[in-house]
């Protein structure tokens, strides 16, 4: 049987990205294969992690290039290497309309929060968590969705929720939802996806 080949898209440390790899690893991934692993900044340590773990990394610098332009040279790319599902692991950059509609339930985010909480525009990393700690909020979590045209505003695949302890601060609280969430939900929502791509298959 053929595996969903995935492209995770990253942006930095990749903590994401290794329990994708791990879960591929442990036999948790078994309907996809991590094909690829794209930047849009050089020199993030996530692309070290791609390295140790064998697989084929690109780096298409948004800033530099320019909004179409690198959405133009991500296409080419993926169509290259026939890339069947994307993942968004900590992937900080806003992708356009054009480029979300090629790919219909294809692409994948991981938000720090309880979707609909502390999301949208804006509302990235560590800001997430400040913003929660702001509000006062006593459980927050994380949401595994597809991506669609609206940020953050795609159909629920996973949510986990996580306690926030008294006193925690941004930082630690973003270590928390990783440990007890994210790492969890998003090779769960990777097999899900990949195994509904083997299966429209045939
Ligand atoms: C993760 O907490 C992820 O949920 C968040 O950025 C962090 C990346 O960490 N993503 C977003 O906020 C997307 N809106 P990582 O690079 O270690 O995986």
């Amino acid at each position: 049987m053929l595996k969903a080949r995935i492209a995770v898209f990253v942006s930095g440390g990749g903590t994401n990205l290794q329990a994708l790899l791990d879960a591929e690893k442990a036999g948790k991934l078994p309907s996809g294969e991590i094909a690829l692993v794209v930047s849009n900044k050089a020199g993030v340590y996530a692309l070290e992690r791609a390295s140790a773990a064998g697989v084929e990394s690109a780096v298409i610098p948004k800033k530099e290039l320019g909004q179409a332009e690198f959405e133009k040279q991500l296409v080419a790319l993926l169509e290259e290497k026939q890339i069947d599902l994307i993942v968004l692991a900590g992937f900080l950059c806003i992708l356009s309309q054009e480029f979300v509609k090629r790919y219909p339930r294809r692409i994948i985010n991981i938000h720090p929060s309880l979707i609909p909480a502390f999301c949208g525009d804006g509302y990235y990393g560590l800001r997430v968590h400040e913003e929660a700690l702001k509000k006062g909020v006593k459980v927050t979590g994380a949401t595994v969705h597809f991506v669609n045209e609206i940020t953050d505003g795609g159909e629920i695949l996973f949510q986990k929720a996580v306690e926030i302890p008294d006193g925690i601060d941004a930082p630690a609280l973003q270590k928390l939802v990783m440990e007890q969430a994210e790492w969890l939900l998003l090779p769960m929502a990777a097999e899900k996806v990949s195994r509904q791509i083997i299966e429209d298959r045939s």
